[in-house]
């Protein structure tokens, strides 16, 4: 072991990171390996160009960004159902599965614990995930089949969501046989010096890496590899925080079926022009999305010759990939996006600091990112009001809270 130290420690002096190993012999000696391991795996090339990144301004500054089509899904009259019939086949045909996005710990909305356990209030007092199970089994019933659910968990709530799903029995469905979880990648947290961080248990501080990294671990966890011989084609890839989302749309699947595109997306009409959601368009003439942080006001409030917004469709991660789509998106890095947090640490003396401002940079990939990756892609407007509750914030911040979800989720069920 003792080589190894002194390798790591060479390699650490070049990047400048000496000090992960300055606590190192008061460890024991489990301890010792698994900090070593951690250190292993760290792209010291990659932290080093994330931290120059966080030096400079935003590079799609220069993108062309351009506004897309979409079709409504309310105005396709005949086409309607020549869609439905083709997805409801592949859907009969075990062709269709469904994976949720569960990585985020629930901050901006004050619970503690995965996301997915979160009751937002009705009468049952079910949770995100047992309502986003009532969704697919009842979905599974109309066509005759068990739709298999993935679930994306991170290393900091795979622990937790997996004990929560064990003691609500899976909700119905069999672990590894139609249920299976899959934990997402992570990156070093760094300091505004480029220093990467230790946490509180005396290991690399590492963060989530985005939902953008949902490829590469559908990939590495082999889980394509499952799908494919369970005879998958299509993954309805969502979000855990939206109570009303519709992973099984035989129409989205018929259109992506049918006009022979890898991705298909859902989209609502954006509610106003500062609305905090991504809208779809295209960068430098790919499909992709522009997020809210990321829009111009100018951007977002132009409208068409019939008062539309040009950019009005808002994404609504609710995105329909073929398999070997995701495969392909899985083999290429993503950009990573900065986002300046406030993060507990030891200093290089050991103390602990829980610091009262943002002190430090996390990075993460948007999994729209990838969709420059597909030539085209189909987007279908639905309705807000069927697809659409986001639990977001605490109720205190009025809106995407578990009062407006709970209230959209009671209307579209109609429960008093
Ligand atoms: C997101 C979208 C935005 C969209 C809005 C709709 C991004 C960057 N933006 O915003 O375009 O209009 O939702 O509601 O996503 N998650 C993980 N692992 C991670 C990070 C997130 O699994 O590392 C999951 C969360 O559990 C959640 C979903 O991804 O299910 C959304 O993440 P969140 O960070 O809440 O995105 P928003 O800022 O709300």
């Amino acid at each position: 072991m003792d080589k190894k130290v002194d390798e790591l420690r060479s390699i650490l002096k070049k990047y400048g990171q000496e000090h992960l190993l300055n606590h190192y012999e008061t460890l024991n000696e489990t301890s010792k390996k698994e900090l070593l391991n951690q250190i292993e795996l760290i792209n010291f090339e990659l932290i080093n160009s994330l931290y120059h990144s966080t030096k400079k301004e935003e590079k799609h500054r220069e993108d062309k960004i351009t506004p897309i089509d979409y079709v409504d899904k309310y105005k396709l009259y005949d086409d309607y159902k020549h869609y439905e019939n083709i997805g409801k086949k592949a859907i009969k045909e075990g062709k269709l599965a469904a994976v949720t996005m569960a990585g985020g710990q629930g901050t901006r909305l004050g619970h503690k614990g995965p996301k997915g356990t979160y009751d937002i209030g009705l009468d049952s007092h079910k949770s995100l995930f047992e309502l986003l199970s009532d969704n697919l089994k009842e979905e599974g019933k109309k066509y005759g089949v068990t739709i298999p659910w993935f679930i994306m968990t991170s290393r900091e709530n795979n622990k937790e969501t997996l004990a929560f799903f064990e003691k609500n029995k899976y909700f119905g469905y069999q672990k590894d046989k139609n249920i299976f979880f899959f934990i997402q990648g992570e990156l070093p947290m760094i300091d505004t010096e480029g220093k990467i961080l230790i946490g509180e248990d005396g290991f690399i501080k590492q963060a989530a890496d985005g939902h953008g990294g949902i490829y590469e671990s559908l990939v590495k966890s082999e889980m394509t590899k499952r799908m494919k011989q369970m005879g998958i084609e299509w993954i309805f890839i969502g979000g855990v925080d939206n109570c009303l989302v519709k992973m099984v749309d035989p129409v989205l699947m018929g259109i992506a079926i049918d006009k022979e595109v890898t991705v298909a997306c859902k989209s609502v009409v954006k509610a106003n022009p500062q609305e905090k959601v991504g809208v779809f368009c295209r960068r430098n003439g790919k499909p992709n999305v522009i997020e809210y942080s990321e829009i111009t006001e100018e951007m977002a409030e132009a409208r068409d010759e019939e008062g539309e917004l040009l950019y009005g469709e808002s994404h609504i991660l609710c995105n329909l990939f073929r398999v070997d789509a995701v495969e392909r998106m899985g083999a290429n890095p993503l950009p990573y996006h900065v986002a300046y947090k406030k993060a507990t640490y030891r200093n290089k003396e050991g103390k602990l600091i829980v610091p009262d401002s943002p002190n430090a940079y996390k990075f993460e990939a948007f999994l729209f990112d990838a969709f420059g990756e597909v030539d085209d892609m189909a987007i279908l407007r639905v309705k807000r009001e069927e697809e659409f509750a986001p639990v977001k914030n605490a109720d205190s911040a009025g809106v995407d809270c578990p009062r407006t979800a709970r209230e959209l989720y009671k209307k579209f069920y109609h429960i008093d």
